[in-house]
């Protein structure tokens, strides 16, 4: 019989109380990809065995998190990641964005930057990202795979879109679009992977017919699938949904209509979300990506995250690659928390989030956000083990231990300092993903 695998040193992770909770000393049974214990070490030593546990020490100046979730990445433009940021996200879409999805028609294309971008933010500490294609079907069915055999959790979408896009990238018809979906929904499923489901994907408002998204939110029911898409994000767009959609009580409201907005909808940005809106989000169970980096790359404008939060609405980090330049999550963290000290800074009552808040939305908050915690996000007993393992004194890194540091103090340092050379080793489902990413496609140097 398989060992249960005992990772015992100091362990970080949010619960329903506390958003940054640190267990000194403690040990965490794993056992075929799941939690099956968390106790204090003293507890485990007591019952110890050789036959029953491999013990695996964390080690001084190191610990064990969660992994991050990013609730909103889109995979196709990881090839542009760093570079085109100099328009609005209108002109942005039309100047940059299309062509680079287009081109993911071509296969062999969509295969080798599929890879760079699943390795790349695996390397990143993402167990989890729920991740947008294109309208390309069969290269959609690729991403599915190159994750899955990166050992990956994700929610992958074939975007639709049927209208405001030009003549090389965009479907048809509605009924192509929803056969297409169908397709697509389907054969993932048939494939039964251990870690990836679909979700359905509509671009945004402007660029699908309400007839588009009617057949959507009947879909997404019909299979009980997971919803995702763009709300809010600036005011250009905003002024478009208004007056496309004249007779819809506000931008919420086009998606309500069409069923899109339930427990399983994570809806991007929300940067210009009424109270009203607000409050039918929070009622519906649907939650907010959080994707500050695309926020100020592209001057889209300033999400107020204490609002949200302080509402009860779920919110999750997002990278929103490539209006957001970086992959890691550790930047989304960061660049939240500098995000919200700008709301401080012009209003001085206002309470910014800090970093156990946005170390709570990078992980336990994605997950809620996602709709999938009860299967990871913290380590509970019965979730599976989705982890990383941090050392801050490791070769390379970037971050300073002094005596007086306390133990919050390097959680603090790691997120703000910290890097992908701190994440040692990743974790999907118990197994160590980043050994097997490298073993199966080389190294990644
Ligand atoms: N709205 C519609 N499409 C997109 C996209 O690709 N990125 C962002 N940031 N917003 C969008
Ligand atoms: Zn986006």
């Amino acid at each position: 019989m398989a060992k249960t695998q005992v990772y015992c040193g100091m362990v970080v992770h949010s619960t329903r109380k506390d958003c940054l909770k640190i267990l000194q000393n403690h040990a965490i049974g794993v056992k075929e990809g799941k939690i099956v214990f968390i106790e204090e070490l003293k507890k485990f030593q007591q019952k110890v065995n050789e036959k029953d546990h491999e013990v695996i020490k964390i080690g001084k100046n190191g610990f064990l998190m969660p992994g991050m979730i990013d609730t909103h990445i889109h995979a196709p433009q990881y090839p542009n990641a760093g570079k085109g940021l100099d328009r609005g996200l209108l002109e942005w879409l039309t100047t940059y964005t299309f062509p680079t999805e287009a081109k993911f028609k071509d296969l062999e294309f969509a295969k080798s930057a599929y890879n760079r971008v699943v390795r790349r933010t695996l390397e990143n500490g993402t167990t989890t990202a729920c991740y947008y294609g294109t309208i390309h079907t069969e290269a959609c069915l690729v991403l599915c795979d190159i994750i899955e055999e990166n050992g990956q959790r994700a929610l992958v979408g074939k975007v639709n879109m049927n209208a405001n896009s030009p003549e090389y990238y965009i479907e048809e018809s509605v009924d192509k679009s929803i056969s297409e979906t169908r397709k697509f929904v389907d054969d993932v499923l048939q494939k039964k992977y251990a870690r990836v489901l679909p979700i359905i994907t509509p671009r945004f408002a402007i660029s699908c017919s309400q007839q588009l998204m009617d057949a959507l939110g009947l879909l997404a029911i019909e299979k009980d699938l997971h919803v995702q898409t763009h709300i809010s994000e600036t005011k250009d767009e905003c002024e478009s949904v208004g007056k496309m959609y004249p007779d819809y009580e506000d931008y919420l409201d086009v998606y309500d209509k069409a069923g899109l907005i339930h427990g399983k909808t994570v809806l991007a940005h929300g940067i210009y979300l009424s109270e009203k809106e607000r409050k039918k989000i929070k009622e519906k169970g649907a939650s907010i990506s959080h994707c500050p980096n695309s926020n100020l790359s592209i001057r889209s404008g300033i999400f107020n995250a204490r609002q949200c939060l302080s509402e009860g609405i779920k919110v999750g980090l997002g990278t929103d690659v490539s209006g957001g330049y970086s992959p890691s999550i550790l930047d989304a963290m960061r660049t939240a928390i500098h995000t919200s000290n700008m709301w401080a800074i012009k209003d001085p009552t206002h309470k910014p989030i800090n970093h156990r808040e946005a170390f709570m939305m990078a992980t336990y908050g994605g997950s809620q956000a996602l709709a999938i915690d009860h299967l990871c996000g913290n380590f509970e007993v019965g979730k599976e083990f989705d982890a990383l393992l941090i050392k801050l004194d490791c070769p390379g890194s970037q971050i300073d231990i002094f005596e007086e540091d306390s133990l919050e103090d390097l959680v603090q340092k790691f997120i703000y300092l910290g890097d992908s050379r701190n994440i040692q080793k990743v974790f999907v489902k118990g197994e160590d993903v980043l050994q097997r990413s490298i073993a199966e496609n080389g190294s990644q140097e």
